[in-house]
């Protein structure tokens, strides 16, 4: 068997800020095989982007981390900053929600791309300027000579995007942790940027872990997916089966919160997604869930295997059966 790209085990996570502690993720575990997309879901404040930041060693000064991390093998939670390093501009890239954001308004892209290039690469000034431009042509940019020459400024939103996915690629990476990619765009550039994904992941053998609060785009680009809430991953199941019948009511709330043409009435996920640390003890989603029953309030579920789905909820299951319905008339006291 391969070695998975990227295994999370039981991730927890706490901020120091002097004597106090907050907790961020509790007991996250996700994986991404290689060659896979996978989705990591769920509302604003959930926890999606510390995933994605722990999985490559970038965690807030003062953090108290417990559980695993590996990609492709290594061992991040326990490498050194050296090591870290490493990992970053070889084997995993990250790109973000904002691009502009993320590059030097003053630099033109030519010059932006071609530095990573040489640090990445160690290519001659011209070398590195040939493969840049391949970049921008591999990720469908139109004019690839005139952009180079270009400032951030001059290009759309979309088009930087695309810059920042080919900065990405410059270290030839195994993995691309992209964190809320297409948020900040349009629905038809947020489109394309998923179908640059999609070839890179067949053309490359890119394995890509996507953050998104969209579950709609999760499961048209995804294999697998994801959902968190409140610092936990509630529901793991594959896009299709997921989309199919959602386990978890906070699932089956996300889905009915989205605009969908065949609903007049967009219903949204009742009260406001809570942060791990206002959590006092039992399913964090209890005080929004329309199947809660005491239980809920009480234990925090853990997760469990329901039809290929892998679900933290008590309610899941079927509740016990209430025997006198099924007993038959002769066995009836
Ligand atoms: N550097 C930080 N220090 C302390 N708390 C943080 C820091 N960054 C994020 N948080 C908190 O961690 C929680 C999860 O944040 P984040 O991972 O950014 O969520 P998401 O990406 O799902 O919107 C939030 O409650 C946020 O306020
Ligand atoms: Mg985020």
């Amino acid at each position: 068997m391969t070695t998975p790209m990227l295994t999370v085990e039981d991730l927890t996570l706490a901020v120091r800020r002097g004597d106090d502690s907050k907790p961020i993720l509790a007991s996250v575990s996700l994986s991404c095989a290689r060659g896979e997309i996978v989705g990591l879901v769920g509302e604003s404040g959930s926890g999606k982007s510390m995933t994605l930041r722990t999985a490559v060693g970038l965690t807030p000064a003062g953090s108290d981390v417990s559980g695993r991390v590996r990609v492709s093998g290594q061992d991040v939670l326990n490498a050194s900053g050296k090591e870290l390093t490493k990992l970053r501009s070889r084997t995993a890239s990250m790109i973000f929600q904002d691009p502009r954001a993320h590059i030097n308004p003053f630099q033109r892209i030519g010059t932006f791309l071609a530095e990573g290039l040489r640090i990445h690469q160690r290519l001659s000034k011209t070398a590195a300027a040939r493969t840049a431009q391949g970049l921008l042509e591999e990720v469908g940019l139109p004019d690839p000579a005139r952009h180079m020459r270009q400032y951030p400024h001059e290009l759309s939103g979309g088009m930087l995007q695309r810059v920042m996915i080919a900065a990405a690629l410059a270290s030839e990476p195994e993995l691309l942790l992209a964190d809320e990619p297409t948020t900040a765009l349009d629905v038809t550039t947020q489109a394309e940027i998923v179908s640059i994904l999609l070839r890179l992941r067949r053309e490359r053998g890119l394995s890509i872990v996507l953050v998104t609060h969209d579950l709609d785009l999760a499961v048209s680009a995804c294999d697998r997916i994801h959902v968190m809430y409140a610092g936990s991953i509630v529901e793991s199941a594959s896009a299709t089966e997921l989309a199919r019948a959602p386990r978890h009511p906070y699932t089956a709330a996300l889905f009915a919160a989205r605009p969908a043409p065949d609903r007049s009435e967009l219903q949204a996920v009742s009260g406001r997604p809570l942060g791990l640390y206002e959590v006092k003890g039992g399913c964090a989603f209890a005080p929004r869930c329309p199947k809660v029953i005491d239980l809920c309030r009480e234990t925090a579920p853990e997760p469990r295997p329901v039809d290929g789905h892998l679900v933290s909820c008590h309610r899941t299951t079927p509740p016990p059966l209430d025997r006198s319905s099924v007993l038959t008339k002769g066995e009836r006291p």
